[in-house]
C-alpha cells in the first residue's frame, strides 16, 4: 500500500452520518463518501428526496433517514437508528444549512432565530445526540461553515452570524473532545453553485416585500445589486461541489485532521482577511456594497 493510500486508509465499521443531503453540497458528499467505501446513512427531510438519493447510489451503501435538524425526536431518533443499524459512527457531517440574507434591519426576529435554530442550535442537537458513538468509535465530526465564518459581510449578517457561532462551537468542541480521541474539524467552503442561491434570492425577495416599507426602500438598490453580484459571483466560481465532498472525505480519513479545511480560493482569502486585515480596512473593503445608501430626509422615512 504506497503512504498516499495510508495517509487516507478509510476508518472501519460503522456509519456517517450527512445532514442535508437532500441537495447541493450534502448530496454530493453523501455520494462521494458512499462510492469511498463508507457507509452513509444520508439525513433529508422528505422521504422522496431520500429515495432519489438512494437511487443514484452506485455500491449499495446508501441509505437515508428523515433528519430535521431542529426537531429533538427526528435527531434522537437518528442516533438510534445508528447504533442499531450500523452498531457504530465514524463520522458526522454538520452540513444542513440556511442563508437568511437581508440588511439586518430588515430580518425579523423570527427569521433570525431560525437562521440560528438550523445553524447553530440544531447542530448542536446532532452533535450532543451522536457523541456517545463518535467516543466510542474516536469518531469524527465534521462541522461546515463558510468563507463568511471569519468575515462579516454586509447583507448577509444573520447568515455570518451563525456561521461565526458554529465556528465557535467548533473551536470549543474541538478542545472539550480532545481527550476523548473524537476529533473535529471545520469545513469552509466559498461560493459554490448550488441551489441554494435560488433559495437565498427568492427569501431577499420575500425579505423586502415584509419588511416596513420605509426601511425596503432604503436598502433596495444597493441590496438588489448586492443579490446581484452574488448571484453571479456563485455562477462563476470554479469550486465544484465535488471539490468540497472530496475535501469532506479528507477531514474524516487524513491520519491526523487539520482543525480547518478551505474551500475555494475565495473563501481562502476571507480568512487571510480576517486574520491579516483591521476593521478599518475591511469596512472600506466592503464599502462599495453599501455606498447608495443615503439617509434620507426625516419627513421621507417613516416606519410603518
Ligand atoms: N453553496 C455555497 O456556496 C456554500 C458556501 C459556504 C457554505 N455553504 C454551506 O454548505 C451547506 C450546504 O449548502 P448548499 O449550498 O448545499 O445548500 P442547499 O442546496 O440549500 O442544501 C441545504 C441542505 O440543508 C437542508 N436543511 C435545511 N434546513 C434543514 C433542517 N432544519 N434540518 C435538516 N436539513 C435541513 C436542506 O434540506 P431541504 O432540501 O429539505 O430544504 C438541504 O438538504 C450549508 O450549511 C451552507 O451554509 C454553502
Amino acid at each position: 500500500m504506497s503512504a498516499r493510500a495510508v495517509r487516507r486508509s478509510l476508518p472501519a465499521g460503522g456509519a456517517v452520518v450527512v445532514t442535508g443531503a437532500s441537495s447541493g453540497l450534502g448530496r454530493e458528499c453523501a455520494l462521494e463518501l458512499e462510492n469511498r467505501g463508507f457507509h452513509v446513512l444520508a439525513g433529508v427531510r422528505r422521504g422522496e428526496d431520500g429515495e432519489k438519493l438512494v437511487g443514484e447510489s452506485l455500491r449499495g451503501r446508501l441509505r437515508y433517514a428523515v433528519i430535521d435538524i431542529t426537531d429533538d425526536a427526528s435527531v434522537r431518533a437518528s442516533a438510534e437508528l445508528v447504533e442499531r443499524e450500523y452498531g457504530g459512527l465514524r463520522g458526522l457531517v454538520n452540513n444542513a444549512g440556511i442563508c437568511v440574507p437581508g440588511p439586518l434591519e430588515c430580518v425579523d426576529s423570527d427569521r433570525f432565530r431560525r437562521q440560528l435554530d438550523v445553524n447553530v442550535v440544531g447542530q448542536l442537537g446532532m452533535i450532543r445526540a451522536h457523541l456517545p458513538l463518535l467516543r466510542r468509535s474516536r469518531g469524527r465530526i465534521v462541522n461546515i461553515t463558510s468563507g463568511l465564518g471569519k468575515t462579516a459581510v454586509p447583507y448577509l449578517g444573520a447568515y455570518a452570524a451563525a456561521q461565526f457561532a458554529k465556528e465557535a462551537m467548533s473551536d470549543a468542541l474541538r478542545r472539550e473532545l480532545t481527550p476523548t480521541g473524537v476529533r473535529v474539524s471545520i469545513v469552509a467552503p466559498g461560493a459554490i453553485l448550488t441551489p441554494m442561491w435560488d433559495k437565498v434570492s427568492e427569501a431577499g425577495e420575500r425579505l423586502l416585500r415584509d419588511a416596513p416599507a420605509g426601511v425596503a426602500e432604503l436598502y433596495r438598490a444597493s441590496f438588489g445589486a448586492f443579490m446581484e453580484g452574488n448571484g453571479q459571483q456563485s455562477t462563476k466560481s470554479l469550486t465544484t461541489p465535488e471539490d468540497f465532498a472530496r475535501t469532506v472525505a479528507r477531514a474524516l480519513t487524513d491520519v491526523r485532521p487539520r482543525t480547518r479545511y478551505w474551500v475555494g480560493a475565495d473563501a481562502r482569502s476571507a480568512g487571510r482577511w480576517a486574520r491579516l486585515l483591521p476593521d478599518s480596512l475591511l469596512d472600506r473593503r466592503f464599502s462599495p456594497i453599501t455606498a447608495s445608501v443615503r439617509a434620507p430626509g426625516r419627513a421621507d422615512y417613516a416606519f410603518e
